[in-house]
């Protein structure tokens, strides 16, 4: 069948806009046909449409469909595996349609949750690193930086669900630092704007961090390790500031001297969601929905195949918070 996609026209380089993305008509065609409900947005994107990419994975090229997470419905299907209305994910992306074997989908327990858009959720990534990077306990006081965003967004509450004493976060505005502590259960935020973050965590945790979630790097992560406790765990999760920041940002040097004289443990990692992970946040998800002690932050952009860039570039300038996602209409 025809479907209509959106492809990237060029490699970006510098900021990104509309013009980077087209419409375009394509046919799909397998044993397994999937109508498109979903499709998952993340500034980790941005990355992989760079002629730079810094993540080890194949970038996208011009003409190219962007492949990035989706949920959709089965419409038509040659397999035994999966029947029509059956919930898949998949990496297929910004495309109305799309088709292929049938174990290029994994089936979803559409039940699982309130709301099928939960599984587009950064849950594996956030829960992987606070509790097995972090190590995050019983009193800990922890920092997490662009905690308004799709991970950190869920990292904080993690972290509150792991017993630690104290949860501060940082985001982009006040209306974003309201949210985390009115909505998320932070105890404390502030806007990283406002000052310098080491100022801003001497006075919101006088007596230190011991644990630090930083999803933004640069400026912040200085400002954690000089706020850190002898011996803390820094989980290096992503740099924002670099990713999205100028392009003086783009390769920060971060201070290592500062981390060996506290002796911090600076721990990067990447997720790539294995199925025990997955199994993991969302055992732990759907308990703490189940127990009222989490909320799953989101935004839902409603509209078309051809709204997805802007939504896209709108999540880039910081417009948007917790894991958004576009749901599409028809
Ligand atoms: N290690 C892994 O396995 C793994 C897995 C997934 C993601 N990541 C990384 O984790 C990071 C966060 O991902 P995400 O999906 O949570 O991000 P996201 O929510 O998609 O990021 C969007 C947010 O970034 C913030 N932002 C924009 N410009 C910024 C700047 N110059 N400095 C700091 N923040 C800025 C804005 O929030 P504010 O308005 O609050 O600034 C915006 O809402 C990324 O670096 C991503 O690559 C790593």
């Amino acid at each position: 069948m025809i479907t209509r996609e959106i492809q990237l026209t060029a490699q970006i380089t510098g900021t990104p806009t509309r013009d980077h993305f087209t419409v375009t008509k394509t046919e799909v065609d397998g044993q397994v046909l999937v109508r498109t409900d979903q499709i998952g947005l993340a500034a980790t994107y941005l990355e992989l449409m760079r002629a730079d990419c810094t993540i080890p994975v194949p970038a996208w090229q011009p003409g190219q469909r962007v492949g990035v997470a989706a949920i959709g419905t089965v419409v038509r299907s040659e397999s035994p595996e999966l029947e029509v209305g059956d919930l898949v994910q998949s990496m297929t992306g910004w495309s109305e349609y799309s088709a292929g074997p049938a174990d290029s989908y994994l089936k979803l327990d559409r039940e699982l949750f309130a709301d099928p858009g939960y599984h587009l959720g950064q849950g594996p990534t956030a829960y992987y690193g606070m509790a097995e990077v972090a190590a995050v306990g019983e009193g800990d006081v922890v920092f997490v930086s662009g905690a308004a965003g799709g991970v950190g967004s869920l990292a904080g509450q993690i972290a509150k669900c792991l017993g630690a004493a104290r949860v501060i976060g940082s985001a982009g505005s006040p209306a974003k630092a309201d949210y985390l502590v009115n909505e998320l259960g932070y105890d404390a935020a502030f806007e990283y704007h406002d000052g310098p973050t080491a100022d801003r965590l001497g006075e919101l945790a006088p007596e230190g961090i011991s644990a630090f979630f930083d999803v933004v790097g640069g400026e912040q992560y200085q400002g954690a390790l000089h706020a850190a406790r002898p011996g803390a765990r820094f989980a290096l999760c992503g740099s924002l500031s670099s990713q999205l920041g100028g392009a003086a940002q783009r390769f920060p040097q971060p201070d290592r001297a500062a981390a060996e004289a506290k002796g911090v443990e600076l721990l990067p990692f990447s997720c790539y969601h294995t199925p025990d992970q997955i199994a993991a946040w969302r055992e732990h998800f759907s308990s703490w929905l189940d127990e009222g002690r989490f909320v799953y932050p989101q935004t839902v952009v409603e509209g078309g195949i051809e709204d997805v860039p802007q939504a896209f570039l709108s999540l880039l300038q910081g417009s948007y918070q917790g894991n958004v996602s576009v749901r599409l209409s028809y």
